[in-house]
Parts: structure tokens; C-alpha cells; sequence
């Protein structure tokens, strides 16, 4: 959001879709804000947007950026690259990075290296628990004061349930937001896949559903009990998505994202060995495949989030027992959801869009309807064009995509971030 001029920005001959629906429409940026909207603007500079869809920045909740610790993989500027390339303007960085998000230090250092790369803005999460050990609370009052709003220990859940209640009543009296990964651990030690009929026939250690589902089930109790939000990471099992929906129906503070994985991919993949399509939580079966989907399309689950995992080649390429879960996402969630969700198109964009950034807590500034006033953090996308997910040809700093060779369709073409434009003609500007 730095080198924003007095120059003027004419997004040209595109369809504006944000909350209030399509229409037909210019829009101009000045100085980081939008400043018209209308027909036939005139602007020092013009990024054409014929055939395309002008929206509101995308806002990924979950993506590893791996700086600090293990910059081989990513860092915050490649991943910033990827998130821009991607349509999002902003990101919430995990915090198990070495070492973790639980000092007010690391999470100014990783915000800081956001603003450097000024790619997108980079939502640095905080730890609930010091090390992410699950043992004691991190000071979780000092980096609200710094600005944080989700705090995880993702990679892990937090096993103790009385250390989560209390980690909630401090959540509610500090107006933060707690985000689970749902995993009881003693449950999927040494696990491998999903704990399945493609598991039985491997003969691998798998990842069993209820796994998942009881700490779904016991969080939103104790939302319940303490009155405070939580929002529940990656949800991938047909139970969890019937849990939260019960949930949402009786008024609970609940909030749930799913992945482009799950709703792509089931556990068969699996059959072949091959690491690259390992991830936590594992790939499920289509019944849970066909849950999640139904769960975005009925609003049970809140937002599409890419869980972007970069890790090296040299790991990824270890048996499938010894390899670390995760893939890559930033650069091919929009065209997943378009292509493999079937639903109207303002949906899918609210999915990636406001309703993420509301629960990010940064709905002022990303996420926002493209009217006169609004900072200019704006997505223009192609719907309809097809291309092939090649992996060498994404920006991450990692190649572990599962996608590789897909056909898909919609891509996004340009990106404002700021007022910047940071993505031209599908190409990252910095
Ligand atoms: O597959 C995953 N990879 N799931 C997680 O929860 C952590 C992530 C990582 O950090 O690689």
C-alpha cells in the first residue's frame, strides 16, 4: 500500500459482482480508493476487463507462508506472490513457523515482511498456546494489542478442554476470534490417510473421521458454554459439516471454511502412494466430499480457504509414512470453486470475498461492495477461461500441487492491492 501515486486507474469494460449483485460498469482508482463507478471512465492508465468480472479482493483465512523457519519452502514474498496471482488481496498467515506466532516480535516481523513484498496485506495469526505445545496459554492480550485477530496453534489441535475453555473466555473478553484445527491426536498418531476401505486395502495407519468430529463437537459446546466465537479450520468429514449446521441453526457462534481439496478430492487418490496428495486432515471419501460441497452451497460453511501448505520436493518425495502433509492452493482455488462447485457465480465470490473477510475481522478494508469511498483492494477474473494447472509455472517457492494437468476454467487476470496493481494480465507486477 506504499507506492500508491496521484496517477488514476480506470478498470475498463468489465462486469462489476460484489453483495449487491452485477452490473454492468467502469470503475476508477485514485490514491488507493475507488473514486468512481460508471460508464465509459477515462483514466491515465487502463486495465482492460472485457469478458472478465470485476469483485471485491479475495481473503484466504489459511495459508502457510513458512517465514520464519523454513524460507526453502516459501517465504512471506513468494507466497504473497502466489496469494496475489491467486486474486487475494489479503492473507492470514498460519503460525507454525519456527519459531511460532506466539511473541508480539514474530508476528511484527512477519507483517512487516508483508508490507516489504506489498503483494497483499499479510494477517499475521497468533498461537493460542506458547510452541503451539498445547500446555500454556500464549499472551494472547499483548499480540491482540499488536493487532491480531484469529489465533490457532493450526498444524495441531488444542487437546485440553480446559485449557480451550479458558483460552475462549479470554477470547470473548478480548473480541478476538479462536480458530481450531480439529484433530484429536491420540486418535490419528502415525496415521497416513484416511481410515477407510482404500486405507484397509494399503495396509496403512489411517485418519479416522471421529477424529475430527469430537473436537467439533466439544468446541462448539464449549462456545456454548463460554459465549465466545470459534470458527473451525478445514472441515472435511460429513459429520462435522451436519455438527456445525446444527449448531448454526440454534444461533451459536460458529464460523467453518473448507478447502478446495475437500471438496476435489477423495482418499482414492490415495491408492498409488504417491505423497502429493497427502494432507491433514487426510482426503476423505465422496460421501464426505459430496457433504462439504453441500455445506458451502447452504452456507453451513462460511468460506472457501486454501490451507496452502508449500513444503519442498526433497520432503514431499519421502515415502508416503514419512512425508509431511499438505499442498498448495493459492494459485488455483478461485478456478476450482468455479469450475467444481456449480454455483452461481456471486456465491463462489462471496465464499472467497466478504464472507472470509468478515471473519477475518477486516471487512473495512477488503471483501467491501465497489462503491465510491472503498479502499481498492479489487479481483477482476476471467469466469470462463480454460487452462491446465502446469506446477512449474506456479510463483510459489514449492510445486506440491495435486492439480497438476487438470483442466480447469476461470483465472484471474488482474489484481488491485491498495490501489497498486500488483497482478497485470495474469502477471505478478513485483
Ligand atoms: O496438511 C497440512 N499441512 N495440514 C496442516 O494442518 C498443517 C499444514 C502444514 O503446515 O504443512
Amino acid at each position: 500500500m506504499t507506492d500508491v501515486n496521484n496517477t488514476s486507474i480506470v478498470i475498463k469494460g468489465g462486469t462489476i459482482l460484489d453483495q449487491r449483485g452485477e452490473q454492468v460498469g467502469d470503475v476508477r482508482i485514485e490514491g488507493g480508493v475507488i473514486t468512481e463507478v460508471g460508464p465509459s471512465l477515462t483514466g491515465d492508465r487502463v486495465l482492460d476487463a472485457s469478458g472478465c468480472m470485476v469483485s471485491p479482493g479475495f481473503v484466504d483465512l489459511h495459508v502457510h507462508l513458512r517465514e520464519p523457519g523454513r524460507e526453502e519452502s516459501e517465504t512471506v514474498e513468494t507466497g504473497s506472490r502466489a496469494a496475489a496471482l491467486g486474486g487475494f488481496t489479503a492473507v492470514v498467515a498460519m503460525p507454525n513457523t519456527e519459531p511460532p506466532h506466539d511473541s508480539v516480535s514474530v508476528v511484527q516481523m512477519v507483517r512487516r515482511l508483508g508490507e516489504q513484498a506489498g503483494l497483499c496485506e499479510v494477517l499475521p495469526s497468533g498461537c493460542i498456546t506458547i510452541g503451539r505445545a498445547g500446555e500454556v496459554l500464549a499472551p494472547m492480550a499483548e499480540l491482540a494489542a499488536a493487532g491480531v485477530h484469529i489465533f490457532t496453534d493450526d498444524g495441531t489441535g488444542v487437546q485440553d478442554p480446559l485449557l480451550m475453555r479458558r483460552a475462549l473466555e479470554y477470547a470473548k473478553s478480548l473480541g478476538i476470534l479462536l480458530a481450531q484445527h480439529c484433530e484429536v491426536s491420540r486418535l490419528t498418531e502415525g496415521a497416513v490417510m484416511h481410515e477407510g476401505g482404500c486405507c484397509s486395502r494399503l495396509g496403512v495407519p489411517g485418519w479416522p473421521s471421529v477424529a475430527e468430529e469430537l473436537m467439533v463437537f466439544r468446541d462448539i459446546e464449549l462456545s456454548r458454554l463460554t459465549g465466545a466465537p470459534i470458527h473451525f479450520l478445514h472441515l472435511s468429514t460429513a459429520k462435522s459439516v451436519d455438527l456445525v449446521r446444527a449448531a448454526k441453526a440454534e444461533g451459536l457462534l460458529v464460523t467453518a471454511e473448507a478447502a478446495p481439496h475437500h471438496f476435489t478430492l477423495t482418499d482414492e487418490l490415495l491408492s498409488g502412494f504417491d505423497p502429493i496428495f497427502k494432507v491433514n486432515p487426510p482426503l476423505r471419501e465422496l460421501t464426505d466430499v459430496i457433504a462439504v460441497r453441500q455445506g458451502l452451497a447452504d452456507g453451513t460453511i462460511d468460506a472457501i480457504a486454501t490451507d496452502h501448505a508449500p513444503h519442498p520436493p526433497e520432503l514431499k518425495e519421502m515415502p508416503l509414512d514419512q512425508a509431511p502433509p499438505g499442498m498448495l492452493g493459492l494459485e488455483t482455488s478461485l478456478a476450482l470453486s468455479i469450475t467444481e462447485l456449480g454455483l452461481p457465480l456471486q456465491q463462489v465470490v462471496g465464499l472467497l470475498s466478504w464472507k472470509p473477510a468478515a471473519i477475518a475481522g477486516v471487512a473495512e478494508r477488503h471483501g467491501r461492495a465497489l462503491e465510491v469511498g472503498a479502499p481498492a483492494n479489487i479481483t477482476v477474473f476471467d469466469p470462463n477461461l480454460a487452462w491446465t494447472v502446469s506446477s512449474s509455472a506456479l510463483a510459489s517457492k514449492s510445486r506440491n500441487t495435486p492439480y497438476a494437468g487438470r483442466s480447469v476454467r476461470g483465472k484471474v487476470r488482474h489484481t488491485v492491492f491498495g490501489g497498486n496493481p500488483v497482478v497485470v494480465d495474469g502477471q505478478a507486477q513485483r
